[in-house]
């Protein structure tokens, strides 16, 4: 069997080459994702910003600071997890990807679940949401809550940019992470 190293290098490859959508065009690097491909807990952003696509990696800016104070909280860090987005490209001007372009992009994501085979995927943010579960759900509505979706299990979370823009999300971050916490507890004793 191949391994699940091999198979994630295979996909990171694809993405390094990939001219599916025009933001290859303006992209500096593409952000494939990073973190522990036997990760219990995947996080899905939206796509690559500024920092990200300067330096290839996913959440290093602003948000990734406070995405790791959060992690932090609940005794995780960035290498017990995956950190991925549904974009591996950054939209000009951190505009949402467009559907077509979220389209094109999507089925790297979905090898990347498949390889990892996460416990938990949390979702950060409307279009991750709406991209992996449902286009007519919102986050202000359903953060924090289980959801069941072919198969895996996703906890929608609020994107750790919107508690930069408003303070009070940040507390109910750190409320949805505990929920988190408490989840992966849960399913461990069942096993
Ligand atoms: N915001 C995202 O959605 N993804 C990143 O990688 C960084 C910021
Ligand atoms: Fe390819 Fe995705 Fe980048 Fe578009 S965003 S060019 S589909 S890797």
């Amino acid at each position: 069997m191949t391994d699940k190293k091999t198979l994630f290098e295979e996909i990171t490859r694809e993405i390094e080459g990939c001219r599916k959508c025009p933001l290859y065009e303006t992209r500096h690097h593409p952000v494939p994702g990073e973190g522990s491909l036997n990760a219990e807990v995947m996080f899905v952003g939206e796509g690559p910003g500024r920092q990200e696509d300067l330096t290839g990696r996913p959440f290093v800016g602003a948000a990734g600071r406070l995405l790791d104070f959060l992690l932090k909280g609940i005794n995780l860090s960035r290498k017990d997890v995956f950190i991925g987005n549904v974009v591996k490209c950054r939209p000009p001007n951190n505009r949402t990807p467009f559907t077509t372009e979220v389209e094109a992009c999507k089925p790297y994501l979905y090898a990347q679940i498949a390889i990892i085979q996460p416990k938990v995927i949390c979702t950060l943010g409307n279009t991750p949401l709406n991209t992996l579960i449902s286009p007519r759900l919102t986050i202000g509505k359903v953060h924090g809550t289980v959801l069941e979706k072919d198969g895996f299990t996703f906890m929608p979370l609020y994107h750790p940019a919107a508690a930069l823009y408003h303070n009070a999300l940040k507390k109910t971050l750190i409320e949805d992470f505990n929920k988190l916490k408490e989840l992966l507890e849960k399913m461990k004793e069942k096993n």
